[in-house]
């Protein structure tokens, strides 16, 4: 790993801070470029999902870079894609703070930020803008696929009308779109995923935006296992391209031991990983490899990574592991999933998906 000052000195000052000091903090670092750069990409972890094609199956998951600040800084350490976002129509405040907590002694985040957020208008402006950078500098900049994750205003939404709207902004710019029905803290949002609303909003975005890129549905790991097969028929009918399962949970599960575990919000981290791995298991045989699935929640090494690829899932993504990790979780990631590959007497992605088909 290359020098970096955000590794050392940095880190620990930021985690002196409340956390969402912190993470505005982490934020600035970044975007003043003080993140480290992550060693070459390894063809073996190189992997093909939702048609496009990814460096590593590793990526960022939506809500640390909500307002598309610093895909450059996350695709230089390491990671395999970036999702941007959530973003709202309008720009919003989110819910009073405080209203993100670290639950140390549990390894998990709880947060009930209420997407707080600049708004599409400033969110193409930075993609854009980082579009045209990378096209100028297109050697130096390591080339990720970054997504664009959507939702809805806490007031006045309209979804039917909100999410082609979004997708429409944002399909010349992003390489895969994720529309968000899964957050805890927007009242209502969640309701969305019903299979019947499902069907009626991917209709939706597909008729005002026919070429748009391939779509994906974040599903919160809390739906009702019954609903599952209905769900995913209709976002595989719907036409999109992956599902990323999962979001944050509003269950506490009863491990938790950190003082702060009683506050309102969605969990992340470390106690989230059993329902994520048991919500993929259940979503892989649904899926039956006609689209993409994505696994998120309580990934923490490249063990973790590595069991959820042998699950089914095409790839992964993480947040909280970074928080608590720091900046150098993807590199170190990557290397450890090269190891357990080798270990398990695989060659790459490719020939480990293979064995599983
Ligand atoms: C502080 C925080 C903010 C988040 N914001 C969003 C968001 O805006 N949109 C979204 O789809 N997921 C959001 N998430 C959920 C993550 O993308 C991820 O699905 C979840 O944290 C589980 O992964 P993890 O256990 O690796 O953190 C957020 C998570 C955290 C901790």
């Amino acid at each position: 790993m290359a020098f970096s000052p955000l590794s050392s000195l940095a880190t620990r000052l930021i985690h002196g801070l409340d956390p969402e000091h912190a993470h505005e903090a982490a934020i600035e670092a970044l975007a003043l470029g003080m993140g480290p750069t992550a060693p070459r990409d390894v063809p073996a972890l190189s992997t093909r999902c939702m048609g496009l094609r990814f460096p590593n199956p590793i990526g960022m998951a939506a809500g640390f870079d909500k307002n598309a600040r610093i895909p450059m800084a996350l695709a230089r350490m390491g990671f395999g894609h970036v999702e941007c976002g959530t973003v709202t129509p309008r720009p919003q405040e989110g819910n009073p703070k405080p209203r993100l907590f670290r639950l140390t002694e549990d390894r998990a985040i709880i947060n009930r930020m209420g997407f707080n957020g600049d708004g599409i208008d400033a969110f193409v402006a930075r993609l854009t803008r980082f579009r045209q950078l990378q096209a100028g500098r297109s050697a130096a900049i390591r080339q990720v696929p970054i997504g664009a994750n959507l939702g809805i205003n806490k007031i006045g939404a309209r979804p039917l009308e909100d999410y082609p709207y979004l997708v429409s902004r944002v399909a010349g710019l992003a390489d895969y779109i994720t529309i968000n029905l899964s957050s805890p803290n927007t009242p209502g949002l969640r309701d969305l995923q019903s299979a019947q609303t499902l069907g009626d909003i991917l209709a939706a975005v597909r008729a005002h935006n026919p070429g748009h890129p391939p779509l994906a549905v974040k599903l919160a790991p809390d739906l009702d296992p019954a609903a599952l097969p209905d769900i995913v028929a209709a976002a595989i009918e719907g036409g999109v391209a992956g599902l990323i399962v999962s979001n944050t949970t509003i269950s506490r599960p009863y491990s938790l031991s950190d003082a702060q575990a009683s506050e309102s919000g969605g969990l992340s981290g470390r106690p989230l990983a059993q329902l994520a791995l048991m919500m993929l298991r259940r979503i892989v045989p649904l899926v039956d490899r006609r689209v993409a699935v994505i696994s998120c929640g309580g990934i923490e090494s490249g063990f973790d990574v590595f069991e959820r690829l042998r699950a089914g899932a095409d790839m992964i993504q993480v947040y909280t592991a970074l928080i608590y990790h720091g900046p150098g979780l993807a590199a170190q990631m990557n290397k450890e999933l090269l190891a357990e590959l080798y270990r398990a007497g695989h060659e790459s992605i490719a020939d480990l998906k293979h064995d599983a088909a």
